[in-house]
């Protein structure tokens, strides 16, 4: 499980700024929210709104200025080792090796995650024939295609079977078949009572797949709930017309207490 508790962090301004301009980029400001075992979550927002940022803070790839968030109960900032080997993540660009194989870059991090060498080739198994990697798997990943890149990021975070699933939009690059398929290992990660959380900007991939929703505009989450809680609170029928009544300050006045003021 995974807990978000007023989570902020700024970044330094490059380049030459306007005057009056800020020198810093508020990236995200107090963002709070939870994603359960056995629950698929989706932290669903705009291009810049901060999805990245929230993500690689709980990979303990990045540390937040303020706020706190836990892992299974273990603190990113305190017990960021053990919050680090619960979980397995995918970052936005999949950041492979490009001197590597597939099979050796998803093979070297289950080494890292101390998977024994046995298992970790059987899982590896498992996870070509599931993700269909078995055209380029003991090809050199220079030259690889997007969507040949973001199986590999997935193989790579589900080799050591982690508690918790972090992927940073996982359907970038896809095709159709590779979208449905990775649906389907979200959706049985989830269903064996993982916790996966994983960022999007498209509406129907999140209205498809979530059972909670959260989200962000401006670095901030606008509205957190399930997809009916949801269309209830902005009182709209679709996520779509939801997701602009969220992020809208004019037009939440009529709103619960979900939608801060
Ligand atoms: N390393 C950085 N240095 C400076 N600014 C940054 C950095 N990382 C993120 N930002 C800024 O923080 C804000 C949030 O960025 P973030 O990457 O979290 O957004 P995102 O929701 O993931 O967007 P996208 O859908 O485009 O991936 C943006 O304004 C971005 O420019
Ligand atoms: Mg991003």
């Amino acid at each position: 499980m995974i807990v978000v508790d007023s989570l902020s962090k700024a970044f330094k301004r490059k380049g030459r700024r306007v005057r009056g301009e800020s020198r810093h980029v508020q990236a995200i400001e107090k963002v709070s929210f939870t994603a359960a075992d056995g629950k698929i979550t989706g932290l669903l927002g705009s291009n810049g709104a901060g999805k990245s940022t929230t993500l690689r803070i709980l990979a303990t790839l990045m540390k937040a200025d303020s706020g706190n968030a836990s892992i299974d109960g273990y603190d990113i900032g305190a017990d960021a080792l053990q919050a680090r080997q619960s979980i397995g993540f995918m970052p936005h660009n999949a950041g492979i090796y490009p001197r590597l194989t597939a099979r050796e870059n998803v093979r070297y991090y289950a080494n890292i995650c101390g998977v024994p060498p046995q298992q970790a080739e059987k899982r590896i198994a498992q996870l070509v024939e599931m993700l269909d990697m078995a055209g380029f798997i003991d090809r050199r990943a220079e030259g690889f295609s997007q969507g040949q890149k973001t199986k590999v990021g997935l193989a790579r975070a589900l080799v050591h079977s982690p508690q918790t699933l972090i992927l940073d939009e996982p359907t970038n690059g896809l095709d159709v078949m590779a979208t449905r398929g990775l649906r389907e290992i979200i959706r049985q990660v989830a269903d064996d009572g993982h916790c996966v959380l994983f960022s999007s900007h498209i509406m129907q991939e999140v209205e498809a797949l979530c059972d909670q929703i959260s989200i962000i505009s401006n670095g901030r989450i606008a509205i957190s709930g399930s997809h009916d809680s949801i269309l209830k609170n902005t009182k709209q029928t679709n996520l779509e017309d939801a997701f602009v009544a969220a992020v809208n300050p004019q037009s939440i006045s009529t709103h619960t207490s979900e939608v801060p003021q």
